[in-house]
C-alpha cells in the first residue's frame, strides 16, 4: 500500500466512523482489507482505493465495518454488571416507582452479548417483573447487528464470561450453537446506528452502556459525544464506559461515580455553575447541598 493510499484511507474511516488509526497501522488496514479486496474480485488494496475514489459505492461501508474491531462478551469486565444489579437498578425501581418503566441503552453494541447481559440482569431483577424495560442495542455495522438478532452464539462464546447457571437458565442448544431463549431476544431492539451521527431522535435513557468504541476515537469526537450523550440521560441517569476509558480530561458533562468504577453521573453543578454566579450571591455550598 502506498502512503497516499494509506492517507486516503485513514481520512475516509475518521469521517465515516470515527476511527482514529496512528500513522503506523498499515498492516491492520492490510490484514482487514487484502482479504475483502480479493472476495469482491480486486487485486489489492490500490484497486479498492480507486474503487472507492470513483465515488459513492456500497464497497465503502464494507470497508468502514472491515475496519471496526467488535471483540465483546458477556458480562464483559463484570464490575459494571455487579453494580448494575446490586446499586443502579436497585435505585432505578425506587426512583421510577410510580411510573413503572426504565429506559436503557447499549450504544456500540456488537454481536449482542453486552445488552443481552443487561437483558438478562434485568430479567433476574424482581423488584422490575412487570415493568416496561426498553433496551435499545446500536452499532455501526449491520453484520455484527444480525448476529444480535439472531442470538445465537457458539460454545466459545458463551464460556467468555456466562456463569453456567445463566447459560442453562437463559439458552437453548441449537445444534452445537447455543440460542438465547425469546423473552430474553424480545427485551432488546437493535437498531443501526453511527455514533458520530445525530441520535437525539432515540428520546432520553436512564443507563447508557457506551463501553469500549470511544477509545478508538481521538479527544475532539470523544468530548463531542459525551456532550450528546449528556442530553441523552436522565439527571439521576447513569453512563458505564469501558475499564479502559473516562471523561476526565476529556469533558466536565459526566462525573465519576465515587467509589463504582466505570460509572459517570450527568455532572448537575456543570448548568448550575454559570447560572448562579451571574444571577446571585448564593453560596455554591448552598447550590450543592440542593443538587444532592
Ligand atoms: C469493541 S466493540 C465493543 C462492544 C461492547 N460495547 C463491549 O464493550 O463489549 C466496538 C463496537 O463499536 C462499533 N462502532 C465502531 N464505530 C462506531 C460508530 N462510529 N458508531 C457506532 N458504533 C461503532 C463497532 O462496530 C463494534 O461493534
Amino acid at each position: 500500500m502506498t502512503p497516499l493510499d494509506y492517507e486516503f484511507l485513514r481520512k475516509m474511516l475518521k469521517e465515516r466512523s470515527g476511527l482514529d488509526l496512528s500513522s503506523d497501522k498499515q498492516y491492520l488496514v492490510e490484514s482487514r482489507l487484502i482479504p475483502l479486496a480479493r472476495r469482491v474480485g480486486l487485486s489489492g488494496i490500490p484497486d479498492l482505493v480507486a474503487k472507492l475514489k470513483g465515488g459513492p459505492d456500497p464497497l465503502t461501508s464494507e470497508v468502514v465495518e472491515a475496519m471496526t474491531t467488535n471483540e465483546t462478551f458477556f458480562f464483559r469486565d463484570k464490575i459494571p454488571f455487579d453494580h448494575l444489579r446490586e446499586s443502579v437498578l436497585p435505585a432505578l425501581a425506587q426512583a421510577r416507582a410510580a411510573r413503572r418503566s426504565l429506559r436503557i441503552w447499549c450504544a456500540a453494541s456488537s454481536t449482542g452479548q453486552e445488552p443481552y447481559s443487561i437483558a438478562m440482569s434485568v430479567k433476574e431483577f424482581a423488584a422490575l417483573a412487570g415493568w416496561r424495560v426498553e433496551i435499545v442495542a446500536t452499532d455501526l455495522s449491520q453484520a455484527v447487528l444480525e448476529k444480535a438478532r439472531a442470538g445465537l452464539f457458539t460454545q466459545f462464546e458463551v464460556q467468555r464470561g456466562l456463569p453456567i447457571q445463566k447459560l442453562v437458565q437463559h439458552f437453548t442448544q441449537v445444534g452445537e450453537l447455543w440460542q438465547l431463549n425469546a423473552d430474553i431476544r424480545a427485551m432488546v431492539q437493535h437498531r443501526q446506528l453511527n455514533l458520530l451521527q445525530d441520535f437525539s431522535h432515540l428520546g432520553t435513557f436512564d443507563v447508557i452502556f457506551c463501553r469500549n468504541v470511544l477509545i478508538y476515537f481521538d479527544q475532539d469526537t470523544k468530548a463531542g459525544i459525551f456532550e450528546r450523550l449528556s442530553k441523552m440521560l436522565e439527571p439521576d441517569g447513569v453512563l458505564a464506559l469501558g475499564a479502559a476509558e473516562s471523561v476526565v480530561g476529556i469533558t466536565d458533562a459526566f462525573k465519576p461515580y465515587p467509589e463504582r468504577r466505570g460509572l459517570y453521573r450527568p455532572n448537575a453543578m456543570r448548568g448550575l455553575r454559570g447560572g448562579v454566579s451571574a444571577m446571585t450571591m448564593m453560596p455554591l455550598r448552598a447550590v450543592a447541598a440542593a443538587t444532592r
